[in-house]
């Protein structure tokens, strides 16, 4: 099948997307962060509802929102005082999800030389998160709380818009599920109105290239695997 230049760079934009864990602290043009989110904003939505709204998290004000979390995430008790306000997860565990969950982690843990019984390495590694994986730009993502399920989906479509834009541009992205957990903290970080609720984080910036967990290439299932052509 031949493939025209705009379809092989739009595949390419989509395919060479990867949650990337480690970056350069090479700076992101104003520009370039502000046209990403200009395109991503021409992602579809029920009736035209466009539900999202970003934070754009740079220099001191990104590192006092880590420096907020981290102190509140590494006290156990402090942590657990913290709960999403949303159910990102299932609350019950099935396969094949459960099974696929697993491999991600571990695949991931075992490129960092993690083995399974050293729980401090995992939650260093786990709170990496909270400081971007050392990306120069974060990204704080909410929604208005009124809107419902629908507006989700629009928003994952966003999301990935945005993820997509940054490709096209050479830059990376790690969209995070971590912050939902600190919501309360990044409320009064960046003084949120209490009808937006935190969706989640991500991190934007150039990936470096040298370290062992960008190296890591997940699985996907195979397209006959979840598609059924019914004619
Ligand atoms: C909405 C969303 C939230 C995520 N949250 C996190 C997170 O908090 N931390 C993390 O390291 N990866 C997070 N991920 C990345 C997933 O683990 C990753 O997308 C998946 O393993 C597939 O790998 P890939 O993105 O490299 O293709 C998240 C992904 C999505 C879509």
């Amino acid at each position: 099948m031949i493939s025209t230049p705009e379809q092989q760079a739009v595949d390419a934009a989509i395919t060479s997307r990867r949650s990337i864990r480690a970056y350069l602290p090479q700076a992101v043009a104003r520009e370039d962060v502000t046209a990403i989110l200009r395109v991503a904003g021409r992602a579809p939505s029920g009736t035209n509802t466009q539900p999202w709204k970003v934070y754009v998290l740079e220099g001191e004000r990104k590192r006092e929102l880590s420096s907020a979390i981290l102190a509140i995430h590494n006290d156990p008790e402090q942590a657990g005082q913290h709960t999403e306000e949303y159910a990102y997860y299932p609350r019950q565990w099935v396969s094949p999800f459960i099974e696929r969950r697993r491999k991600v982690g571990w695949d991931l843990y075992a490129l960092l030389g993690l083995t399974r019984d050293n729980k401090a390495g995992m939650a260093a590694q786990h709170g990496r998160n909270y400081e971007f994986f050392g990306a120069p730009v974060g990204l704080i993502f909410t929604i208005d709380r009124v809107m419902e399920q629908g507006s989700w989906l629009d928003y994952g479509m966003f999301l990935q818009s945005v993820m997509v834009a940054a490709r096209a541009r050479g830059l990376d992205t790690c969209p995070q599920a971590a912050f939902t957990q600190y919501h309360r903290v990044i409320r009064s970080a960046l003084d949120l109105p209490a009808n937006e609720m935190v969706v989640c984080g991500m991190a934007l910036g150039y990936a470096d290239t040298t370290k062992i967990e960008n190296s890591l290439i997940t699985e996907r299932m195979p397209v006959e695997e979840f598609v059924k052509f019914v004619a």
